[in-house]
């Protein structure tokens, strides 16, 4: 079996008396999509803050290619390849397609501030950026303002953005959220393709989605994972029923 990129062991987090995160372990490994679904309150995005590095654990270690990431921000961890897209959008919405990349990867360059004019005229901020969207498929919408992109294409956009900053591995928390069916069904297919370019821990309500794209899903309930398996595995898992997906009948 491949070394996971990612390998989260006997994380630990409180909200006072609340055990949002009790013990959790999991792994993310190359080339997969690891979805991790939940009944609202499970813990999710509690998870994703802790893996990307803007909420502190109580105890247990995240390492990320091999690395303990734990005492590492929000920047070094993106800075080492981890890539995620936020629950709310963080786009500047007047700018268009191709402007939002560049200023990512222009942060990346850690360049100091230049105007905006010089900084679109930078074939060093302009390549790459168009690169990242030609290989989310949203080259030809490069100059649309990010407001005027669909649901989904915003979605692609901050992944475009997430690969200019060199991700290796993909935090994704309900990309899905929000869309109609057919926004849903066109980000599927672009997430299949994208576990090749770095594997993908998806936090995601459309069963739908998660059934289509998971290779392994893990569940997590009151904080707790009560299984990890493949979709047939976790259909199948009376615990599961019982705790999640009985839930829809
Ligand atoms: N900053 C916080 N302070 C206190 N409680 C929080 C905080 N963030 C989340 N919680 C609580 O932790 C639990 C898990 O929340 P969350 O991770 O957002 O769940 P999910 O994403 O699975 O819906 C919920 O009960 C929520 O109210
Ligand atoms: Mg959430």
């Amino acid at each position: 079996m491949a070394e996971p990129i990612l390998d989260i062991r006997n994380l630990n987090k409180s909200f006072g008396a609340l055990k949002a995160t009790d013990n959790v372990s999991l792994d993310l490994r190359p080339g997969e999509i690891h979805a991790l679904i939940g009944p609202n309150g499970a813990g999710k995005s509690t998870l994703i803050h802790q893996i990307a590095g803007s909420l502190r654990p109580g105890s247990g270690t995240i390492r990320f290619l091999g690395r303990d990431i734990g005492a590492l921000g929000v920047p070094e961890r993106t800075r080492l390849g981890l890539g995620r897209t936020f629950q709310i959008s963080s786009l500047a919405p007047d700018y268009s397609a191709l402007r939002n990349v560049m200023l990512a990867v222009q942060a990346r360059q850690g360049t100091s501030f230049r105007f905006v004019k010089a900084v679109m005229r930078d074939r060093s901020l302009r390549d790459p950026a168009l690169e990242a969207l030609e290989r989310v498929g949203l080259a030809e919408r490069a100059h649309v303002s990010a407001a005027e992109l669909s649901h989904g294409e915003r979605r692609q956009l901050e992944i475009a953005i997430a690969l200019a900053l060199g991700s290796k591995a993909f935090l994704l928390d309900e990309p899905m959220a929000g869309m109609g069916p057919e926004g849903s069904k066109a980000l599927t297919t672009f997430l299949d393709g994208l576990r090749a370019e770095a594997p993908i821990l998806l936090v995601e309500h459309d069963m739908d989605a998660v059934f289509a794209l998971a290779d392994r899903i893990s569940v997590l309930v009151y904080g707790r994972v009560i299984a990890t398996g493949t979709v047939e595995e976790i259909r199948h898992n009376p615990d599961v029923r019982q705790a999640y997906l009985g839930e829809e009948g």
